[in-house]
């Protein structure tokens, strides 16, 4: 059996080998835990898997739901095109804040717009005034994750990859008889996703520094 040191020492292993020591994003996490914010930013490992997805789709456009102290949104922003463009959705002005001193130092700031808000509204309010996004990365409250799925249909086109964190929480998403609303949330997202013929999709689980977790992976079809 595997253990969460195990786990831990794998992810320093891949960390020391293949992601070198960034400034930016290691002032980002300090930062971020001296203002307080929780640690539930993604690994990273976690990071730089999301940044060669949007890579690999050539993302042009990008769209996050739940940015923290913008550690995520660092990665995400690194991999736009030239002249692309990323909005990131937070609920919390402080947060918010946080995310934008983050962004700044990172010299994302000229293409990463943070808006503050509930995600639904915020979702709500750009349909019809924006253009479609590439590259979507779901990481805001679990509860909210197939009223997100959904919303995200609107400002999506054929070939739109979207990425949902946190969708395994220590396994817990198979238990159909579970009471915790993220965990229902979740299971109203990936039961939504098995009625919709056009979207494909997938969920791996995870382990690392961090916990026993998992990510879905979709892309929108016509
Ligand atoms: N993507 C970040 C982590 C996000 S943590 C990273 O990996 O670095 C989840 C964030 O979602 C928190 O900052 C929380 O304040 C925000 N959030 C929670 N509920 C929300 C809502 N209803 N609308 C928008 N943001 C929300
Ligand atoms: C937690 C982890 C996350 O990655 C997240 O986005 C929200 C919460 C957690 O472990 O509580
Ligand atoms: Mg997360």
């Amino acid at each position: 059996m595997s253990s969460p040191e195990q786990w831990k020492a794998v992810d320093q292993y891949v960390v020391d080998l293949l992601l070198p020591p960034d400034a930016a994003l290691q002032a980002a996490l300090d930062d971020s835990t001296a203002a307080g914010l929780p640690s539930i930013n993604v690994s990273p490992p976690q990071g730089k898997m999301l940044q060669l997805l949007a890579r690999a789709c050539g993302a042009k456009r990008i769209l996050e739901i739940g940015t923290l102290g913008g550690y995520s949104t660092i990665w995400l922003a690194r991999a736009l095109k030239p002249g692309g463009h990323l909005i990131t959705l937070e609920i919390d002005l402080h947060h918010a804040e946080i995310a934008r001193r983050n962004l700044a130092r990172a010299g994302m700031a000229d293409r990463v717009e943070v808006r503050v808000g509930r995600a639904a509204d915020l979702l709500d309010a750009m349909q019809g005034f924006v253009d479609p996004f590439d590259f979507i990365f779901i990481d805001a409250d679990k509860a909210s994750s197939d009223v997100y799925f959904k919303a995200i249909m609107a400002l999506s086109h054929p070939g739109t990859v979207v990425i949902v964190d946190n969708v395994v929480r220590d396994g817990k998403v198979a238990d159909a008889k579970s009471e915790d609303e993220d965990i229902k949330g979740i299971r109203r997202m990936t039961e939504w996703l098995a009625t919709q013929p056009t979207i494909s999709a997938t969920a791996i689980q995870t382990v690392g520094g961090k916990s026993y977790d998992g990510f879905l992976m979709a892309i929108i079809g016509t």
